[in-house]
């Protein structure tokens, strides 16, 4: 069985084959006659013991946009609220006969777990502080119909380094496409180890947003997730804004230094805290776009595990 777990999964063959998939798979998001015959029969779980709007919608039109059937289920109003484990409720599920699960779980290595206990495809739609595999695609989707090819391209991702998911998932895929990255947070917001692997994987760390910032062709923003810091948020809410907020004049230092860079945000976005209202809803900015584009490369995704031969050809 085909699975995606991991951004590392994915050789620059097999990104650029989704990525060109998802490409198509756009244009029928654009026309008025969206369905495809391609995944009738099948059937794909959403199991979601995470909070999302974007991943669960977006993979629920995909397959439903493919004529897969799609089921939704959801951590609250599952059986998993009685206290059933996360093994018996996968077994639970496969045993109806499903043929692709997309799992979101709090916990670090979730997916990996899940596509060890059943005979379907798995996709991680975000495992903890682990990996969001479909989101480096769609954000690499995005950025490259701004940007063009991201070979050699500076993106600058910010902020909590510590609780994202995003950021690793982002890193790969981006190195993989042969972008330059920078990292930029706090010191207390990098996770320990972060230096030895920007050493060993090629990127960039840096604790100065502002000199960053002019060389920048991307700039994407990461959500301070303060559900994930039981131990409180340090800096404060206000020095974390003025240090590594995208706020207004820095959306202008972006701007005049390079008319043609772009923001990115995953979101949900805490306006007015990682970033502003006005670089979130700047022209510069393809927040929605990368929503939009989640759809496509959803399809694309599911197509190529779905649908592809036994080598992970599309067939
Ligand atoms: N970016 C992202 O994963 O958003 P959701 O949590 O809304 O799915």
């Amino acid at each position: 069985r085909r699975h995606l777990l991991s951004s590392a999964d994915l050789d620059r063959t097999q990104v650029r084959a989704i990525l060109d998939t998802a490409a198509e798979m756009h244009g029928v998001q654009q026309r008025e006659v969206k369905k495809l015959p391609t995944l009738r029969g099948r059937t794909v779980v959403n199991l979601f013991f995470e909070d999302s709007t974007r991943t669960r919608s977006s993979f629920e039109i995909a397959g439903k946009w493919l004529s897969a059937d799609v089921i939704n289920i959801s951590g609250k109003g599952s059986s998993t609220s009685k206290g059933e484990s996360l093994r018996d409720t996968v077994l639970t599920v496969a045993a109806m006969g499903v043929d692709a699960l997309v799992i979101r779980h709090h916990a670090s290595g979730a997916a990996h777990q899940v596509s060890q206990w059943v005979d379907a495809h798995v996709v991680n739609a975000g495992d903890g502080t682990h990996e969001h595999p479909t989101q480096a695609l769609l954000d690499a989707y995005t950025m490259e119909r701004r940007l063009g090819d991201l070979e050699g391209r500076h993106v600058v991702i910010v902020g909590d380094l510590t609780h994202s998911r995003v950021v690793r998932s982002n890193l790969i895929t981006l190195r993989t496409l042969g972008a330059r990255v920078t990292l930029v947070a706090p010191p207390t917001l990098m996770p320990s180890g972060i230096g030895a692997w920007a050493k060993a994987d090629g990127f960039e760390l840096s604790h100065d947003f502002d000199a960053v910032l002019p060389t920048a062709d991307a700039v994407m923003m990461l959500r301070v997730q303060r559900e994930r810091m039981s131990g409180g948020f340090f800096p404060t809410p206000r020095e974390y804004t003025v240090g590594y907020g995208l706020t207004r004049p820095r959306l202008d230092a972006l701007m005049t230094a390079n008319a043609d860079a772009v923001i990115c945000h995953p979101g949900p976005m805490n306006r007015g805290l990682e970033i502003s209202p006005d670089a979130a809803d700047a022209a510069s900015s393809l927040v929605l776009d990368q929503v939009s584009a989640g759809v496509a490369v959803r399809m694309s995704v599911l197509y190529h595990l779905l649908a592809g031969n036994d080598e992970g050809e599309v067939s």
